[in-house]
């Protein structure tokens, strides 16, 4: 059945210091999922802590906010069918030690924080994510 997606990716900044920008998306499009908007922008730790805030809750928290706003990130609409699963396969699993072979996290993730990208887990937050990033 037809189900176009759309679903917000995020190279974060320990894939961008490598320049691994142009890799990984291409990763994306020869697994048809099309880049409908890209943009390289460095976000605060407010807006980092704004974007993760799902997990205030969790130990890592600030950590990962720190993190996620030390450097500059690649933010990308990606469309394609189912493209919110499509895109957690070709991340893999959170921990790139735990990661399927071929996928980006494996590839090029360094660590459970340094995970090299981001994507949103469900079509809800999707929407509020690329809303988030691209609709102000
Ligand atoms: P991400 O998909 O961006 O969503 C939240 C991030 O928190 C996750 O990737 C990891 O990089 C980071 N993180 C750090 N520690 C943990 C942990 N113990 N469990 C899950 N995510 C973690």
């Amino acid at each position: 059945m037809n189900n176009i997606e759309q679903t917000l990716s995020i190279i974060k900044p320990d894939a961008v210091e490598r320049n691994l920008t142009d890799e990984i998306k291409k990763i994306f499009t020869n697994n048809n999922l099309n880049i409908k908007e890209s943009k390289k922008i460095h976000i605060t730790k407010d807006e980092a802590s704004e974007f993760y805030k799902v997990h205030q809750s969790k130990p890592f928290y600030n950590d990962l906010c720190a993190y996620l706003s030390s450097g500059p990130i690649v933010v990308m609409i990606l469309e394609g069918q189912n493209a919110v699963l499509a895109n957690r396969k070709l991340m893999g699993a959170t921990n790139p030690k735990e990661a399927e072979e071929k996928t980006i996290r494996k590839l090029y993730g360094i660590s459970i924080d340094k995970n090299s990208v981001h994507g949103s887990d469900s079509t809800e937050n999707a929407k509020k994510e690329i809303e988030f990033f691209f609709k102000n």
